[in-house]
């Protein structure tokens, strides 16, 4: 199936792994691009040594395009943005900023720009500053989706663009790609359906409570990481997200959470300082970091919380990657020629 965003990134099939911080590491985003989709490395929590590591053993693992995704807003993003331009990677995904600069770096090696957006403002202000595709993520999305709905938001934000646009909350089977095309977008980003996956590395506990879970057991709330977010409902989720982290705490965690990407104290001070009016947000969002290793890593759905989409309550089945993106693929060739043949 070829479609705008398959011949930019020279993919055969117009579906994307999006960066989720544990679960796209260079063992899922190569088995994505191997399988013909879009695999994009999470580098959120990596250090810059990491950040080298995994994209010299994304290269070990396949000779496909490959993207990474850049949290902006985050401690060791520009960091490790700067070593993603220095080796050349082809796609950088970036969200949560400005990236002119990344745009301005890419294209001296041809590489390829995709920003995240969940508002018309900003995928006006994406297209301006000369990225090549947006990732919309609407309100169905595992943790930062939009406000608006997929099904409103991608056509939106189509009608308003030139680029070519990949659509990301809510899709997760055959029928999911069907609607993002008829919606006017060029590919689907499928988070939580690639994050319960076999060849995923979240917990198998994770994996169990997706089958499980129905559609609505989600919740949506500003109160976990400072910025609405959709997460698993569990006891602890509704818990943690009831009210937000008292902002010392929260400071103190965002502390821990720095060292995981080994940034010394001083940097992560300078940084905070820097961006002084997003200090309670930022504080919050790395005060997270510890219950979504507790669930996603270690699989304590008692303790941690865990990002989740609406999705799951259409995720019957752990499938291998491959399994998953012949499905869909299939699948929705075989919808599209339904759809063409039926009688209105
Ligand atoms: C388990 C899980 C973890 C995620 N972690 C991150 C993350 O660390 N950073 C991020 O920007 N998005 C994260 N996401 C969101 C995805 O990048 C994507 O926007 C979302 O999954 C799309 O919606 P879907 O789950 O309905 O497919 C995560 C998603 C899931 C399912």
């Amino acid at each position: 199936m070829q479609t705008r965003i398959t011949e930019l990134f020279g993919i055969e099939h117009p579906i994307v792994l999006p960066g989720m911080s544990w679960i796209s590491t260079p063992e899922l985003v190569a088995a994505v691009c191997n399988a013909g989709g879009l695999g994009i490395l999470a580098s959120g929590p990596l250090s810059q040594q990491q950040t080298r590591d995994a994209i010299a053993t994304i290269r070990s693992l396949t000779d496909k395009p490959f993207g990474i995704g850049i949290t902006l807003m985050m401690p060791g993003a520009k960091q490790n943005a700067k070593i993603a331009l220095e080796l050349q990677v082809p796609v950088i995904n970036f969200s949560l900023g400005k990236g002119d600069w990344l745009v301005e770096g890419a294209k001296q090696y041809g590489g390829k720009v995709i920003a995240t957006v969940v508002t018309e403002k900003h995928a006006l202000a994406a297209q301006k500053s000369g990225v090549d595709a947006l990732l919309v993520t609407g309100h169905e999305a595992a943790a930062h989706g939009g406000e608006v709905t997929s099904l409103c938001l991608v056509p939106n934000i189509v009608d308003i663009v030139d680029i070519p646009v990949i659509a990301a909350g809510g899709f997760a089977d055959s029928r999911g790609l069907v609607a993002a095309l008829a919606l006017g977008a060029d590919a689907v980003a499928m988070g939580s359906r690639f994050a319960t996956s076999l060849e995923s590395s979240v917990h198998q506990n994770v994996k169990n409570a997706v089958i499980e879970k129905r559609v609505a057991d989600t919740i949506y709330s500003k109160n976990f990481d400072g910025l609405y977010a959709r997460v698993m409902k569990t006891p602890a989720a509704q818990k943690a997200t009831k009210k937000p982290m008292n902002f010392l705490i929260a400071t103190i965690k965002s502390f821990k959470a720095a060292k995981m990407v080994d940034m010394p104290l001083w940097k992560l001070l300078v940084g905070l300082i820097a961006q002084f009016d997003k200090i309670k947000m930022l504080s919050l969002f790395g005060a997270a970091t510890e219950k979504l290793e507790a669930a996603t890593i270690d699989g304590d759905l008692e303790n941690g919380v865990q990002f989740i989409g609406q999705s799951q309550g259409v995720i019957h089945e752990v499938k291998s990657v491959q399994t998953i993106i012949n499905d869909v693929v299939s699948g929705a060739e075989t919808r599209i020629q339904s759809l063409a043949n039926k009688q209105v």
